[in-house]
């Protein structure tokens, strides 16, 4: 292990009391906050004074992450296991902005994908678009898997009140035949669009997913003429979507520069596109180009993306904490926690450096949770009282998106109570004093006490955003993939392959062609469960 890292551990072994520090110093919640594009940031009840701050500010100034940064802008392959650069960002870019890139055919290909979303959601919107029997269409459905999904899916959601579509979403990810069934039983071909959302145009989950579609289609009628009609893709590999019988006008690119966690941003975003309107398109666009501004621009100790990332090294190098718990205090951020699960498990889930040495130290956590109030009647039980130190991010719109007032109050309180209850905690003193206040014995007050006792110094940063409106939500999802980008750039890793998909999907072939009948070894768990599955297939 090397001196910054060794460093880490030492500092991180020093006791430390938050709820003493806030006693200490007054002051300590404005030292510790930040604000960048209107998001505020409160990092003060995190498990760090001045000190440790500034061991980690020095992490990462020595870190490359200034340098990876200058490199991905510049449009070096930073992807260098697939030989790809990582320019993301330029895809939310505005207009003028477009115009100073180095290369003008980017330019003028990002443009062509922008006009020609911009027509197909004109045309939805205003019902111009007719299916084969001359009916509107009325719902699209969304088949992808992975970044070509959970982007869209997630953030359709949480912009749901700013939906101002006739159409209908509909998205078919799992390659369980239930989902491609109950789409199916709800809808009619002839007024349904497909579209097939798959950068490779490779993954088998989206092929069968979509195959099913264009048999259902045929089934019920449609006949070639028709499938090229309902049938658009968005995807890099031009030849496969043609293959499928996708005509070339209704394939949306994508770019080899573009990652599958990182694509929202392109014809991915399309669905988002169509349920917001063009405009509030762009205002999501514009917020993450606002974030990424900032990332590029202020200096590390300011800079709100780089200080998520030392929260999160802090966590996991210096405390040797395996998760992170993301909590929107949002109903309509339900799906983030998805979202963020696979850009950041799937970035620096990693063993290897960028020489391929195996690196002596944890990288990405496990992200893990779901919208709040509902976990405080689940698992905060353990936030709140296990050993196990599990940072957490709170996240809050200040206005809501409905007229139920006091709901919001409420819903912002618990948020809040929730940070300094895992903060302060309760001594055992302070539940036996409850105790004795509620009327019981000393001896029982005794026995009852440990039990109701929280240990506190748990951490948290509390995200505070004015509302969730496009423009903010852009900004959000930006502020998470830069502090990915700064994390694996300080772990010195590849954040941008996902090698370790590979093996699951090559080994489930000869699986599924044992399945059908083709004889095979296994190992004896393997063949055990195959037998087995047959078994109940046959019986
Ligand atoms: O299997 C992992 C993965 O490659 C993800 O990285 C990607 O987002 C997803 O599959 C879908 O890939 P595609 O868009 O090529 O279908």
């Amino acid at each position: 292990m090397s001196a910054p890292w060794s460093a880490l551990q030492q500092l991180a072994s020093e006791p430390f009391s938050l709820r003493q520090a806030f006693q200490h110093d007054p002051e300590r919640a404005s030292r510790y906050r930040l604000s960048a594009c209107g998001i505020e940031l409160d990092y003060s009840k995190n498990l760090i004074d001045a000190k440790r701050w500034q061991s980690l500010l020095a992490l990462a100034q020595t870190s490359d992450i200034a340098a990876l940064r200058d490199r991905m802008v510049s449009g070096e392959s930073i992807n260098h296991t697939e030989q790809r650069s990582v320019g993301h960002m330029r895809l939310r870019l505005p207009d003028a902005a477009l115009s100073e890139l180095k290369d003008p055919t980017l330019a003028a290909e990002i443009r062509q994908c922008r006009q020609q979303m911009t027509a197909l959601v004109s045309q939805l919107h205003q019902q111009r678009y007719l299916g084969y029997t001359g009916k509107p269409i009325r719902d699209v459905i969304w088949v992808g898997i992975g970044g070509s999904l959970l982007g869209p899916q997630m953030a359709c959601e949480a912009l749901s009140p700013y939906h101002q579509s006739p159409v209908k979403l509909h998205f078919a990810g799992n390659i369980d035949g239930a989902v491609v069934h109950d789409i199916c039983r709800q809808l009619e071909p002839d007024t349904c669009l497909v579209v097939v959302a798959s950068k490779s145009f490779g993954t088998e989950e989206t092929r069968e997913n979509a195959l099913s579609l264009r048999q259902w289609f045929l089934d019920k009628g449609a006949d070639q003429a028709a499938i090229a009609r309902h049938f658009w893709a968005t995807s890099s590999n031009i030849q496969a979507a043609a293959d499928f019988g996708i005509v070339p006008e209704h394939i949306l690119p994508m770019w080899d520069w573009v990652g599958g966690r990182y694509s929202i941003w392109s014809a991915i975003g399309l669905p988002l596109a169509l349920l917001l309107g063009n405009e509030q398109f762009e205002d999501f666009l514009a917020g993450a180009h606002a974030m990424d501004q900032h990332f590029l621009q202020a200096d590390f100790a300011s800079n709100m993306p780089v200080t998520l990332a030392l929260l999160g090294i802090w966590y996991i190098n210096g405390m040797g904490c395996q998760s992170q718990a993301l909590l929107p205090y949002n109903h309509y951020l339900r799906l983030l926690p998805s979202y963020v699960q696979q850009l950041d498990m799937e970035s620096n889930g990693k063993q290897v450096d960028h020489q391929g040495h195996t690196l002596p130290y944890a990288t990405a956590p496990v992200i893990w949770g779901d919208a709040g109030t509902n976990g405080q009647h689940a698992y905060h039980q353990l936030l709140h009282q296990s050993q196990l130190t599990i940072p957490a991010d709170f996240i809050l719109a200040a206005k809501p998106k409905h007229a139920l007032a006091d709901h919001h109050l409420r819903l912002a309180a618990h948020c809040f109570a929730q940070t300094q209850a895992l903060m302060q905690g309760k001594t055992i003193e302070e539940a036996k004093d409850e105790c004795l206040a509620q009327g019981m014995t000393e001896q029982q007050a005794s026995k009852l006490a440990p039990h109701k006792a929280s240990p506190g110094n748990k951490p948290s940063n509390t995200l505070l955003l004015p509302e969730l409106s496009p423009y903010y939500l852009g900004a959000l999802l930006a502020l998470y993939e830069h502090k990915v980008f700064c994390q694996g750039a300080i772990w010195q890793l590849n954040s941008f392959d996902q090698w370790g998909v590979e093996l699951g999907k090559q080994l489930s072939g000869p699986i599924y062609q044992a399945l059908n009948g083709k004889a095979a070894q296994f190992d004896s768990s393997t063949a055990g469960l195959l037998a087995s599955l047959q078994r109940h297939l046959t019986s």
